[in-house]
């Protein structure tokens, strides 16, 4: 049916639903169609043959050009201009037969253009002013004022909203940003350097916010390529000698053993105390299953401890009652990135003549009261994981100041060889093998790639520190949400930014929002005690509660910003409804 207004246009061919909204001067032509529930707003154009479907909102001042399809879940806004034939797309998995199909909204900002036959994928935001042209495809964000070109569409450069590109001019004193000026009406502009946007600027398109994320860089390309040519990749060469090298010296250590894993550096360091059948090991309870399954490795039996709902880490004050005339050592867990309290544990494990493991699968970097891991404890036993800070792929390493456990931790690591003289008597180079040993080694490929991480840890770790910022001031004001505490004497490395929700219907409600948009998330961590492998008689509620109330967030070092804002806003639509 067609809607008759003096103050409107529209074609005879044209069909407007009746309860579509069309605002004052606004031009409908040949053959569009409007459908229930639209809203257009004043002064726009719909050229030929344009569909507007349920629900569109489409500003002020639009100019829509023939043959578009704008589908529900698109919003245009004022002064947007639609160049012929340009598609929108609103469902992520299309398949003909869809059961659980919805709508991935898309946001054209004010001013922005769409070149003729572009295709603008679902759950994207263009930003004011931006550009796309003409035939591009559009799979993630993109920044105000950017020119974006090609399949998939990239950043080629900046125009003014009068169109023409904008030239790089100062940087701006004190901050990220650039002056940049129009080349033909002068207008100048504040704006990232367009080198810094693709980190910065991509939100939740198709790959959706990733959870965990890693970017390497040309150096690190080169240095790979290195040990490739040398034709030397097997573990125990140069690179790892000098990646083991900076390990020990990141962490106060002598010595440093690269692994295949935490987890095999964590049984191979156990195997190096001598821990077997009849030991106990006191382990935090709130833990990747790794920390006790390591002790099972051994034979021994974890014994888990309760943690503090407020930093995660250990509780101190209930550890001695777990303490028995077999417990050997206690396994700390430096959850999440944040180091627990080392003077003390390390006092309590002296006068109970335990000793004491590090689990730093995920602090690297961090300390406590200037403590750093590895420090004060027999050894620490670090994750290279993709999920880590810095990551070698799968990797791991144990440091140590302890000759004694070195030379071990040597010789499990690598199939129980002896390296030394002895085995030789003159003649030709070949090993004793006096121990059973694994071969846990760390190619040189890995320990490549780990040498430029570390190089770039500390950038990291300030990147990291500042985005935990970011989440915390925009999610400030939500009392469902508790924030990740911080101990005043910790220098947190948030490997993960991990909050808790009040209850666990509301954390799982919350992930279960999130992933409708595209964002991942994951629990915090496992309660130990619960899994049924470890067939676990100990106590730990407060580990429990954190298991079923914790979420992580989307969390890395390239986050940036406008993501963790992005995310923080969907966290609080998701709690309120
Ligand atoms: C606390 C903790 N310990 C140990 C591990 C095991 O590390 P990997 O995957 O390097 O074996 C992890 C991995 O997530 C962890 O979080």
């Amino acid at each position: 049916m067609n809607l008759k207004r003096a103050d409107v246009f529209i074609h005879d061919t044209a069909v407007v639903a009746p309860d579509a909204v069309i605002g004052a001067g606004t031009k409908i032509w040949h053959y569009v169609h409007v459908r229930e529930h639209a809203k257009i707003g004043t002064h726009c154009v719909l050229g030929k043959d344009v569909y507007i479907d349920h629900y569109v909102a489409i500003g002020n001042g639009v100019k829509i050009q023939n043959g578009v399809s704008v589908y529900q879940g698109v919003t245009l806004e004022d002064e947007v201009f639609v160049g012929p034939n340009a598609v929108f797309t609103n469902d992520l998995l299309p398949r003909s037969q869809h059961t659980t199909w919805r709508v991935v909204e898309t946001v054209v900002e004010r001013g922005a253009s769409i070149g003729a036959n572009a295709t603008i994928v679902c759950g994207v935001r263009l930003g004011a002013h931006c550009m796309v042209g003409a035939g591009a495809v559009v799979v993630k964000n993109v920044p105000p004022h950017a020119l974006v070109v090609g399949n998939p569409a990239k950043v080629a450069g900046y125009v003014c909203s009068c169109g023409h590109h904008l030239h790089r001019d100062y940087p701006i004193v004190n901050s990220a940003l650039y002056q940049f000026v129009c080349e033909s009406c002068k207008r100048a502009y504040e704006l990232p350097a367009l080198e810094a946007l693709p980190q910065e600027t991509v939100r939740a398109g198709v790959d959706g916010i990733r959870f965990v994320h890693h970017n390497f860089d040309e150096d690190t390309l080169r240095a790979v390529a290195g040990v490739l040519q040398s034709g030397w990749v097997a573990g125990c060469g140069g690179e790892s000698a000098r990646f083991e090298k900076k390990l020990a010296e990141l962490s106060r250590c002598e010595y440093a053993v690269a692994m295949n894993s935490c987890t095999s550096a964590l049984f191979a360091s156990l195997s190096a105390l001598e821990i077997g059948k009849e030991d106990e090991v006191i382990v935090a309870d709130f833990s990747f299953p790794a920390s006790g399954m390591s002790v099972l490795q051994v034979g021994a039996t974890p014994r888990f401890a309760e943690v503090r709902l407020d930093t995660y880490n250990l509780e101190l004050e209930k550890l001695a009652t777990l303490v028995t005339n077999r417990t050997k050592a206690v396994m700390v867990v430096h959850t999440f990135g944040q180091m627990a309290p080392m003077r003390e544990l390390s006092a309590l494990c002296k006068k109970h003549g335990l000793l004491l493991i590090e689990d730093a699968a995920c602090a690297i970097g961090a300390s406590h009261d200037g403590i750093v891991c590895g420090e004060l404890s027999d050894l620490a036993c670090y994750s290279f994981h993709g999920r880590k800070i810095i990551t070698t792929g799968e990797g791991g390493a144990v440091v140590t100041n302890n000759r004694e456990l070195y030379q071990k931790l040597r010789a499990i690591s690598s199939l129980g060889v002896d390296a030394s003289d002895k085995f030789r008597a003159g003649g030709p180079l070949r090993y004793g093998f006096q121990q059973l040993g694994y071969n846990f080694r760390l190619s040189d490929l890995n320990c490549a790639i780990g040498l430029q991480q570390l190089h770039h840890l500390p950038a990291l770790l300030e990147r990291r520190r500042e985005f935990a910022g970011n989440y915390r001031h925009a999610l400030r004001d939500l009392p469902e949400l508790i924030l990740p505490y911080v101990d005043p004497k910790a220098d947190h490395a948030y490997q993960a930014f991990v909050c808790r929700l009040s209850h666990e219907k509301l954390r799982d409600h919350l992930m279960a929002e999130l992933k409708k948009k595209n964002i991942h998330t994951t629990i915090g961590t496992y309660a130990q005690h619960r899994e049924p492998l470890f067939a676990s008689r100990d106590i730990c509620p407060n580990s429990g509660q954190l298991y079923e109330t914790t979420i992580t967030l989307p969390f890395h070092s390239f986050l940036g910003p406008a993501q963790i804002e992005y995310v923080a806003e969907q966290v609080m639509i998701a709690i309120s409804v």
